[in-house]
């Protein structure tokens, strides 16, 4: 069995906030009547059949091309695999919001689209991003979403403009928390349990005081029910987060979500990325690159990120970094279930770390990171974000 990523290739724009990303290929058609009826039983199964929860409000396609200028390029705020995402303001309900307009290239986008709508309008937590409404006329699909004012974690870890603040660990500590609370909400609050399959920096959207939601639901499944121990499925999801033997099988459980976590909460730390081309081939992937560190606790200084100039608490990084390692462990069985991680890190987010009170340590970088110049930051910017965003498919 072999993988291969879907080619692409990203284009910056001058703005770092405007990122053009590559599209997302159709991994295979599916007919839209069976679309259908996988959707209407999922509807039934999701929501007994009733439809009284829902919130998201129908739109016009008048009303969102004039909450953005008529699409006018000013208003983009980025681009990922299912469209463009637009900055827009909906006078109807005096809000600004995000509207993200879906590629019109097949029908695999439609199913994320319906899945989306269904999943959002249907689970609502603080941590996950809220879906305002949605436009299906005509061939047209956009969903609008509350506007997260500082975007994706991946704007703040990864090909930061020079100048911006980094993120400090107390910071980092809170999103990874309230990122964990919003996947506990997915896999032990809602009924049945619905399994993420896309968890990644760049979907987890950052609102006022770094406050996390997870978006982005196209690609979520609903758990498995009963005695079974996993749902079968297509693999699809990001290279770099996905789980081994979810990527190997196609078998999907909560576990595979719990990888992915172990995946975003490493970036956390390290700010590193999960796949990072750049790099010398044995640093390539972060996982790999990381696990033999975890062993040696002589080595931690070498993994945290550098741009924390030492300021962090040494006992913190130590705990954060188990709770990171149990989560990738390639094991599904010993990973720790999403409520156990959300308990530790809660704990962690709770011990706020002050520098001035702590020995700052003098950040030592590993052997071969070389610190990040800014020559290194203007050839990531060029494109060094390609295979992070790259989607697997399976080869059949
Ligand atoms: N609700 C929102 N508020 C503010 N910005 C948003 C919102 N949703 C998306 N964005 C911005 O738009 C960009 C593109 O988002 P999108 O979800 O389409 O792609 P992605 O998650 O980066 O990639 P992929 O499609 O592979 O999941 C994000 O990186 C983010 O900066
Ligand atoms: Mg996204």
């Amino acid at each position: 069995m072999g993988w291969f990523p879907c080619s692409g290739d990203s284009n910056k724009k001058a703005k770092a906030k405007k990122k053009m990303k590559m599209q997302k290929k159709p991994i295979d058609r599916i007919s839209s009547t069976s679309d259908k009826s996988k959707m209407d039983s999922l509807w039934a199964s999701i929501n007994g059949g009733s439809d009284n929860n829902i919130t998201a409000k129908t739109l016009t396609f008048r009303e969102l091309a004039s909450a953005t200028k008529n699409f006018r390029a000013e208003c983009l705020l980025g681009e990922g695999g299912f469209g463009r995402v637009y900055k827009g303001y909906l006078e109807s309900i005096n809000q600004v919001v995000a509207i993200k307009q879906l590629n019109r290239d097949g029908l695999q986008g439609n199913r994320e689209f319906l899945v989306e709508v269904l999943m959002l309008s249907l689970l609502h937590h603080p941590n996950l991003v809220n879906l305002i409404g949605y436009c299906a006329d005509g061939d047209q699909r956009l969903l609008v979403y509350e506007y997260m004012p500082l975007g994706s974690l991946e704007d703040h870890l990864h090909d930061v403009a020079s100048g911006k603040k980094r993120l400090d660990w107390n910071t980092r500590m809170k999103i990874a928390a309230g990122a964990a609370r919003g996947l506990e909400y997915l896999h032990g609050k809602a009924k049945p349990p619905v399994i993420y399959r896309d968890l990644k920096c760049a979907n987890i959207l950052l609102g006022r005081g770094y406050h996390p939601k997870l978006s982005d639901f196209g690609l979520a499944k609903l758990g498995p029910v009963g005695d079974n121990t996993h749902v079968s499925t297509r693999v699809m999801g990001t290279y770099g987060y996905c789980a081994p033997e979810y990527a190997m099988t196609g078998q999907l459980t909560l576990k595979s979500d719990v990888y992915s976590f172990g995946v975003v909460l490493l970036e956390i730390i390290t700010g590193r990325k999960a796949i990072d081309t750049s790099k010398a081939a044995a640093e390539q992937s972060l996982v790999a690159w990381a696990r033999p560190l975890f062993k040696d606790r002589t080595k931690f200084s070498v993994i945290v990120d550098p741009e924390l100039k030492g300021q962090y608490p040494s006992r913190g990084l130590y705990q954060a970094l188990a709770v990171a390692a149990m989560c990738v462990n390639e094991h599904p069985d010993m990973r720790p279930v999403i409520a156990d991680v959300v308990t530790a890190l809660s704990f962690l987010a709770s011990q706020k770390y002050e520098p001035d009170t702590e020995q700052v340590r003098s950040p030592r970088l590993a052997p071969h990171t070389p610190p990040r110049t800014k020559r290194d930051r203007d050839k990531k910017l060029s494109g060094g974000r390609g295979s992070e965003r790259e989607r697997t498919r399976r080869l059949s």
